[in-house]
């Protein structure tokens, strides 16, 4: 019998079939050098499922039978999922001295909304709810809420569950960590406190077919890093429009909107430039 590790990586024609399938899902892009990647994360499925090659796999996955309930496995074995705490500080600075105290001010009385889009498993949102609520010190109470969404049921799961350790909370500081997260008894781990938790909304959704008007602030970083250019640009148009005048969009420090088609102004700031809709 043929051990799953002997079945050797997918060919052109295979990569390409599975490749177009992702683009079709998800919008997601893989490079032709992701053929390994891929064959190794196919094989995981082919294993769980007892299934003898990736032309079987293919199949499965187009099956009316089978294929709603394999394409939550699908997606979440073609994803790449990395994040942590304190990643990219310079946009939570940003927030905390322009964006925040001038939406504060400008939407004096309303609720203000975020949202973490494309979340993984929550270390954005939460890091974002930990900036919201510390900026009260300075800026006085505000109400807000806060919306963190991905594509893969099993990291909105673990967001939920807000337990952390390791390289994913070695940044936070320690008086952060102490404030707003408790050790978990006899483990190496960390929760968030309760009421963040409840305070944020998760949910499992495609960001081409989310939408979520009337946002102050959207946080989009290191996802559409994944995508083409095209799907960059229909993407970034659709946060236009979900922004509220005067509204922010935060992507990841790889990421630019420069070669891209849209209404956002750009505001360069000591640490880094602002993406905000024309108010
Ligand atoms: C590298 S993580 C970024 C996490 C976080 N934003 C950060 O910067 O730390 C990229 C996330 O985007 C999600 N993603 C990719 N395509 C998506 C889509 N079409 N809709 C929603 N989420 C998607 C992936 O599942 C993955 O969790």
């Amino acid at each position: 019998m043929t051990s799953f590790s002997e079945i050797p990586d997918l060919d052109g024609e295979q990569f390409q079939r599975f490749a177009r399938l992702i683009h079709e899902k998800a919008h997601i892009h893989l490079k032709d050098h992701k053929i390994t990647l891929l064959s190794n994360r196919l094989r995981k499925r082919l294993r769980a499922l007892k299934l003898a090659s990736y032309d079987d796999y293919f199949r499965y996955i187009n099956d009316e039978a089978t294929a709603k309930q394999e394409m939550v496995h699908f997606l979440e074995a073609v994803t790449t999922n990395e994040s942590y705490f304190w990643r990219t500080t310079q946009n939570f600075e940003a927030l905390k001295k322009h964006v925040l105290p001038e939406l504060v001010k400008a939407y004096r009385g309303s609720r203000l909304k975020f949202w973490s889009a494309g979340c993984s498993t929550g270390e954005e949102p939460y890091n974002l709810a930990i900036e919201i609520v510390e900026s009260m010190k300075s800026l006085g109470h505000f109400e807000w809420e806060l919306l963190g969404s991905d594509i893969s049921n099993r990291v909105v799961d673990f967001a939920r569950a807000g337990i952390y350790s390791g390289r994913k909370i070695e940044r936070i500081p320690e008086n952060i960590l102490r404030r707003y997260f408790r050790k978990l008894d006899d483990q190496d781990a960390y929760q968030v406190r309760q009421d963040l938790r409840e305070k944020i909304k998760f949910d499992t959704e495609n960001l081409f077919e989310a939408n979520h008007p009337g946002q102050h602030c959207i946080f989009c970083r290191n996802v559409m890093i994944y995508f083409n250019r095209q799907d960059q640009e229909k993407l970034v148009n659709r946060f236009y429009d979900m922004l509220v005048d005067g509204g922010y969009l935060f992507i990841g420090h790889a990421e630019s909107l420069q070669m891209l088609d849209t209404g956002f102004k750009t505001r360069p700031t000591e640490e880094g430039v602002l993406y905000q809709k024309q108010s």
